[in-house]
């Protein structure tokens, strides 16, 4: 079996491992942004290419005839790549462009959610720049001034309506200090991308929760944490993500039982409402971007694709065959049985070069990883190249370090041991999947809720 893997970065070396460690012993034919040294060890070939160039990828494709393919990132996803492959007889483990629309269009999303009463997102309201006529920017300006003021408050969250690799949100009080900037940041988004998503500011805790989709049926993975502030304590710029940490009952400290179900059941309808509104059944990974509030739980975003770190956390924890769980995705025979987790904690810390994410000052300097791990550790590479046996540092995350654990604790312990040992110019964030960290969490859903 063959199996084509288009994606760089940590997410693609936790996909490459999960398929490695399948018993049908695919080969992989990996199609990569960077020459990454931990999937160019899984791949049977690799490919060092622009993973949006899809002339150059169906040449890879018509020379090695994959039996399917996995996309990892939201580019290739969001511009088709998926249609491309079936035009050509290839499945792939990722959305068609229509059905990514979940990911690369925030007013597709939440205009979706609304008309199938699916009814777990904030006020929002979505302003278009009218085609084919001039329109009347002060009037627009009017109707944004009095929806952010008057209906929200002056509590709002502006949003692009296209990719702008996580860079597209502004939030009130964060990035908009006044209206005026909102509204001047609207007006950017309308006149960049004709739409522009308004919604207001919620109150709560954050939380993935990822499922493995074909068409109706969907399969939950673990919930699991993101830390997007750069530094300790949760300060700084937003980043890709710091790190992530998930508990051994696949659920957080700080969630209920009620409210991981409702984020289960979210999914599965926005996966229900897709095929209606598409008219075409989504394969692929789910990403609900969730937080808990004071009433239950609230979408944040969707992402059509693998989370990352996300996928650091999860993808070790899976102890089923994840072939076996991509041809169910493909199929249409995906069912709970296939998939299966190990009970286990993990906590994954990212260690960064000491720049990231401003500036890329130690670009091209070398980093050293221990080089005994233990068996309860893992190393995903991330933006690294290797010469020579050296690795040396790309400008952005450099590799997700992996604890696991029979409680948070432990797996905290194992990745904290391993970061302090990583040489260069380099940092982590000590404080992600700490004691003291995770009870913060928990002391604000608890002032959050009363
Ligand atoms: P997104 O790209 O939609 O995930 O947004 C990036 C970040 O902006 C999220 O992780 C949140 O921290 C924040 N954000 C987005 N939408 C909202 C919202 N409605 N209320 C509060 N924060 C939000
Ligand atoms: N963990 C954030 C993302 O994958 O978009």
């Amino acid at each position: 079996m063959r199996v084509l893997l288009v994606t760089s970065s940590a997410r693609g070396h936790a996909l490459a491992d999960a398929l490695a460690r399948s018993p049908e012993k695919p080969e992989i034919i990996s199609i990569c942004a960077n020459n990454n040294p931990g999937i160019r060890s899984l791949a049977s070939e690799m490919h060092v290419m622009n993973v949006m160039d899809f002339e150059k990828i169906l040449e890879v494709v018509k020379q090695t005839t994959p039996d399917f393919a996995v996309i990892g990132p939201d580019d290739p996803i969001g511009a088709g790549l998926a249609d491309v492959f079936e035009e050509i007889g290839l499945p792939s483990v990722a959305p068609k462009k229509s059905l990514a629309r979940v990911e690369s269009s925030k007013g597709f999303t939440r205009n979706l959610m609304e008309k199938h009463c699916i009814n777990a997102s904030p006020k929002f309201m979505v302003f278009e720049r009218k085609q084919n006529s001039r329109g009347d920017p002060a009037e627009e300006e009017r109707d944004m001034y009095t929806f952010i003021d008057q209906e929200l408050s002056g509590n709002y969250v502006v949003k692009y309506d296209a990719l702008k690799g996580g860079k597209g949100v502004k939030v009130s009080g964060e990035h908009l200090k006044n209206v005026d900037e909102g509204i001047q940041y609207a007006r950017e988004c309308l006149d960049e991308c004709g739409r522009v998503v308004i919604e207001e500011k919620l109150i709560g805790v954050e939380f993935s929760l990822l499922s493995f989709v074909s068409g109706s049926t969907t399969v939950e993975m673990p919930a699991v944490q993101d830390h997007k502030r750069a530094y300790e304590g949760d300060t700084g710029p937003n980043t890709g993500g710091m790190g992530t940490y998930s508990d051994a009952n696949h659920s957080l400290p700080f969630l209920t039982h009620t409210d991981l179900r409702q984020a289960s059941e979210i999914n599965r309808l926005v996966a229900a409402a897709l095929i209606k509104e598409c008219g075409e059944p989504y394969r692929g990974f789910l990403y609900g971007g969730f937080i808990a509030v004071k009433d239950g739980v609230k979408v944040i975003e969707y992402n059509a694709r693998f989370g990352d770190p996300e996928a650091l956390n999860i993808l070790p924890l899976l102890s089923s065959d994840f072939v076996t769980i991509c041809q169910g995705i493909i199929s249409g025979e995906l069912n709970d049985e296939m998939v299966r987790f190990d009970k286990k904690a993990t906590v994954c810390k990212y260690i960064v070069p000491k720049s990231y994410p401003e500036r890329k000052d130690e670009k091209g300097m070398e980093v050293k990883f221990p080089r005994e791990i233990p068996g309860n550790a893992r190393i995903y590479y991330g933006d690294l190249s290797e010469v020579d046996g050296k690795m040396f540092l790309g400008g952005s995350r450099t590799a997700g370090i992996v604890g696991i654990g029979k409680n948070l604790a432990e797996a905290e312990k194992v990745a904290q041991e391993i970061c302090s040992k990583v040489e260069g110019p380099v940092r982590f964030r000590s404080d992600i999947g700490s004691g003291n960290l995770i009870q913060k969490r928990i002391d604000e859903m608890k002032r959050i809720r009363g």
